[in-house]
C-alpha cells in the first residue's frame, strides 16, 4: 500500500488548530484589514463622541464668567465651541457608521467562507462520521455556532474596542476638570470591572456554558427526531408525553436556564446597580469638598459637569458585559464546530492508482462499527467478485450484507483486511476515482428536492435529457414519471407529489442504470418492486451488467437463484460459497434457507390457519 497522507483539514498547515482565544481572534481577523479599520474608526468615534460634552462644559463656563456683562463674550469663540459640539456629535456617529459597515461586510465574508469549508469539510468525512452524527448536531453548528461569530466581528469587536477606549478618554476627561470628582466617577467603573472578572472569571461559568449547550444540542436533536418520528406516533396513537426524551431534554434545558440565571442574577444586580448611579459616588464626594472650594462658581460648574457625564457612562459598559458573556457562548460554539474540523475526513493516497481490470476481492476483512465496538459487524470474510459474474450475498437479517456492500466505494474503512479491485487496495485509489467505477442502489433510498429529470442524472451530470429518459424506461420507471404534474421537470417532495416505496427505488435504479459504471451494488434493490416490474427492471440489467461485476444482495433466494456465486454470511463470518445446485446439494445453511423460502412461497394467511387469533373480532 502506498504512503497514505492527511488531507487539509482546516489546520493551518502541520500547525495544531489554536484553541480558546487566539482561535476566536483567528477566525475574527480572517478580514484582517476590514475588522482593524473598523476597530481603529470605532476608537476614533468613542473618543471624538466626548468633544460635545467638553465643547458644551465650556460654552457653559463662558456664559457664567460673563454673566455679569454678556457683551464681553467672545462671538467667534462662542460660535466655534458650537460647531465644535454638532460637528463632534455629527463626526462621531458618521465614523461609528463606516466602522459598522467594515465590520458588517468583514462578518458576513467570514462567516460564508466558514460555513463553506465547514460543509465542505463535512462532505469530505467517512459515512461512519454521518451515522455517528446527527443532522441536529450539525445544523446546529453551521446555524447558530458559526452565525454567532457574525454578531461578534460585526458589533462586538467594534464595541470591544470602543469600551476598551472609552475608559481611557473616560479617565483623561475625569481627570480634565477637577481630579477628584474624577477619582469619585472612576471608583464605581473600577468596582463594575471587578465584578464582572469576578463573575465570569468563575470556573463554575465555564462548566455552567458547556453544560448549557450540551442540554441546547440534546434539545435539537430530540426535537429533529421527534418531528420525523411524528407519523409513528401517528399511527400508534402516542400523545406527546409518550415522547420522553424529547419532554425531557425539554425539561432539562429549562433547568438549566433558570439555574444559569440564579447562578449570576446577584451579580448583574449589583452590576446595573453600581454603573446606572455613578452619581451616587459623586454627590457625597460633591457634598464634603464644597465646604472648602474657594471658586464656588467654577465648581459648582464642574459638579454638574460631572453629574451629567456620568450619565453616559453607563451605556458602554452594559455593551461590554454583553460582550464578555457572549464571547463566552462563542467560544464554546468554536470548540464545538472544531470538534468536527478536527475529524480527519478519508486518507487520499499521495499516488493514485487505476484499475482496467474489475473484479472485486475481499480478503480477510474484519470492520467494527465505531459505536458498537464489543461486536464486529463483519469478520474475516475473504471472497472474490468475478468480472462478468454476478456473485449474491445472502443471509439472515443482520448478518453483515450490507455492510460489506458500503465497504467497496469506502463509505467505511475496513478494520482490518483489505478490499482490492482488479488487484489495486481501493486505499490506493484516489476516491473521486473509485466512486467513479462503482454504481449502487443501496437500501436506503434517497430521493433530492430537484426534478425527476435531477434526480435521475445524479449517475451522470454530463448525460443528456434523452439518456435520463431512456434509463428511466430501461428501469420502468417512464411511464409512472409521465403521469406526474409536470413529468420529468416534476419536484420531487412538492404539494402532490408523491411517488411509492416501488416508485422511489426504481428512480434511483434508473440513476445507476445511466452512471453505467463497470461494478454495480445492488442492496435489495427490487425488494419493493411487483413481480412484474422486478422481471423488466431485471430484463434491463441484463443488458446493463454485460462484462461488469455485480454484487446483488437479496432476500428474495428466487431473485439470486441464477447467480454465478452465492456467498453466504451468518453474523459477520462467511459461511458458504458456491453456485445455487451446489450449495442446496451440499445441504448446508444455504440449503436450509432455500427450503425455509420455498416453503414460505407456498406459505397464505387464511382464517383456517389461525384458529386461536388473539384478534378478537370489531
Ligand atoms: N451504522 C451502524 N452503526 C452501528 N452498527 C450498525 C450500523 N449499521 C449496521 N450495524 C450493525 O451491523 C450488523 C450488520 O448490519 P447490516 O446492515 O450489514 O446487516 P444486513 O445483513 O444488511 O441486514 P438486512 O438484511 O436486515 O439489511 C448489525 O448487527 C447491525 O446492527
Ligand atoms: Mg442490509
Amino acid at each position: 500500500m502506498n504512503t497514505i497522507t492527511a488531507p487539509d483539514v482546516g489546520t493551518s498547515g502541520n500547525k495544531p488548530r489554536k484553541t480558546g482565544m487566539a482561535r476566536l481572534w483567528e477566525l475574527a481577523l480572517r478580514k484582517k484589514l476590514l475588522v482593524i479599520t473598523s476597530c481603529t474608526l470605532s476608537v476614533f468615534s468613542v473618543a471624538i463622541s466626548f468633544s460635545p460634552f467638553i465643547a458644551i462644559y465650556s460654552l457653559i463656563r463662558e456664559l457664567v464668567t460673563h454673566s455679569a456683562d454678556l457683551s464681553g463674550l467672545d462671538p467667534v469663540f462662542m460660535t466655534k465651541l458650537g460647531w465644535l459640539a454638532c460637528g463632534g456629535a455629527a463626526t462621531a456617529i458618521l465614523l461609528n457608521f463606516v466602522a459598522l459597515m467594515c465590520s458588517h461586510i468583514a462578518a458576513f465574508t467570514t462567516i460564508y467562507q466558514l460555513k463553506l469549508d465547514f460543509t465542505r469539510h463535512v462532505a469530505a468525512l467517512p459515512l461512519g462520521f454521518h451515522s455517528e452524527n446527527s443532522t441536529g448536531k450539525l445544523r446546529k453548528i453551521v446555524d447558530d455556532n458559526i452565525e454567532k461569530l457574525e454578531g461578534f466581528i460585526a458589533h462586538q469587536l467594534p464595541d470591544l474596542v470602543g469600551s476598551i477606549a472609552m475608559p481611557v478618554c473616560t479617565l483623561a476627561v475625569l481627570f480634565l476638570f477637577d481630579w477628584r470628582l474624577g477619582l469619585a466617577s472612576f471608583i464605581p467603573i473600577i468596582l463594575s470591572y471587578l465584578l464582572q472578572m469576578t463573575a465570569f472569571g468563575a470556573k463554575n461559568a465555564q462548566t455552567f456554558l458547556n453544560k448549557y449547550q450540551d442540554s441546547l444540542e440534546e434539545m435539537n436533536n430530540a426535537a429533529v427526531e421527534y418531528v420525523r418520528g411524528i407519523p409513528v406516533i401517528k399511527a400508534f396513537n402516542q400523545t406527546i408525553y409518550s415522547f420522553r426524551r424529547f419532554h425531557q431534554t425539554i425539561k432539562t434545558y429549562g433547568t438549566f436556564c433558570l439555574n444559569y440565571t440564579m447562578e449570576f442574577e446577584t451579580y448583574m444586580e449589583v452590576f446595573l446597580l453600581i454603573i446606572n448611579h455613578v452619581y451616587l459616588f459623586l454627590i457625597p464626594v460633591i457634598i464634603v469638598l464644597s465646604g472648602g472650594v474657594s471658586d464656588y462658581g467654577t465648581f459648582a460648574l464642574a459638579s454638574c459637569f460631572y453629574l451629567v457625564f456620568s450619565l453616559s457612562l453607563a451605556t458602554p459598559f452594559i455593551k461590554l458585559l454583553y460582550v464578555a458573556q457572549n464571547g463566552r457562548m462563542i467560544l464554546n460554539g468554536i470548540e464545538r464546530m472544531d470538534t468536527v474540523l478536527n475529524t480527519p475526513p478519508l486518507l487520499e493516497t499521495a499516488a493514485p492508482q487505476t484499475v482496467s481490470e474489475y473484479s472485486v476481492c475481499f480478503d480477510r476483512v474484519s470492520f467494527t462499527y465505531h459505536d458498537q465496538k464489543e461486536i464486529a459487524a463483519v469478520q474475516d470474510v475473504s471472497f472474490s467478485a468475478r468480472q462478468g459474474a454476478i456473485t449474491a450475498l445472502v443471509g439472515p437479517s443482520g448478518s453483515g450484507k450490507s455492510t460489506l456492500a458500503h465497504l467497496i466505494p469506502r463509505f467505511y474503512e475496513v478494520s482490518a483486511g483489505a478490499v482490492r479491485i482488479g488487484g489495486v487496495d481501493i486505499r490506493d485509489m484516489s476516491s473521486e476515482y473509485l466512486l467513479s467505477i462503482v454504481s449502487f442502489v443501496f437500501q436506503d433510498v434517497f430521493l433530492f428536492k430537484q426534478t425527476v429529470a435531477d434526480n435521475i442524472l445524479i449517475g451522470d451530470r454530463h448525460a443528456g435529457r434523452a439518456a435520463a429518459v431512456e434509463a428511466a424506461q430501461a428501469a420502468q420507471c417512464h411511464e409512472f414519471i409521465m403521469r406526474l404534474p409536470d413529468g420529468y421537470d416534476t419536484v420531487i417532495g412538492t404539494k402532490n407529489v408523491h411517488l411509492s416505496g416501488g416508485e422511489r427505488q426504481r428512480l434511483v435504479i434508473a440513476r445507476a442504470i445511466l452512471k453505467n459504471a463497470p461494478i454495480i451494488v445492488l442492496d435489495e434493490a427490487t425488494a419493493f418492486a411487483d413481480p412484474e416490474n422486478e422481471r423488466n427492471i431485471q430484463k434491463a440489467f441484463e443488458t446493463l451488467m454485460k462484462n461488469k461485476t455485480v454484487l446483488i444482495i437479496a432476500h428474495r433466494l428466487s431473485t439470486v437463484r441464477g447467480a454465478d456465486k452465492i456467498v453466504v454470511l451468518d453474523k459477520g463470518r462467511l459461511v458458504e460459497e458456491g453456485t445455487h445446485n451446489a450449495l442446496v446439494k451440499a445441504g448446508g445453511r444455504y440449503s436450509r434457507m432455500w427450503d425455509h423460502y420455498s416453503a414460505g412461497q407456498n406459505w397464505s394467511i387464511s382464517r383456517k390457519e389461525a384458529p386461536d387469533s388473539p384478534v378478537k373480532p370489531a
